[in-house]
């Protein structure tokens, strides 16, 4: 047997343990304080919508969602979108269900800034 084998394959391990996707749910808030922007919804945006609802935006993006009161005033169609299976917001796919689950809590919060 080929002793370097078992060291490949613990290195393939480590590739694919380390593979990074950028839309996994970010670790979910304490489910008894409510939900602001400042912690727990402009994360979501940034990893998520940013690049293309940046300021200025790119890719065809119609408006900026760059800051509290962007994100605020357009609450309703953002949950449309991004609970859509037929025109998601990001484009390509739905987030996680935490991701959408927060930005739903954050409307029946209040939509707090911090
Ligand atoms: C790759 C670029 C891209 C990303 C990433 C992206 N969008 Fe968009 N978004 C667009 C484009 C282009 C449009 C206009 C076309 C359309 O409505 O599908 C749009 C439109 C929208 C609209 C307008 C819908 C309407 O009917 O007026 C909302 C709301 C929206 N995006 C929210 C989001 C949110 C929230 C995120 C992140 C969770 C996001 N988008 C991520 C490109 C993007």
């Amino acid at each position: 047997m080929n002793s370097k084998n078992p060291i490949l394959f613990l290195m393939v391990l480590l590739v694919l343990n380390c593979s990074n996707r950028d839309d996994d749910p970010i670790s979910q808030p304490d489910p008894n304080a409510k939900i602001t922007y400042d912690a727990n919804v402009k994360n979501i945006i940034g990893g998520n919508c940013l690049q293309c609802h940046g300021n200025p935006t790119a890719n065809g993006a119609p408006f900026s969602l760059t800051t509290y009161t962007q994100v605020k005033d357009r609450i309703d169609i953002i949950l449309t979108r991004i609970n859509s299976s037929s025109s998601p917001m990001p484009p390509t796919g739905q987030m996680p269900f935490g991701n959408r689950d927060i930005i739903q809590k954050w409307k029946n919060d209040g939509l707090l800034e911090n």
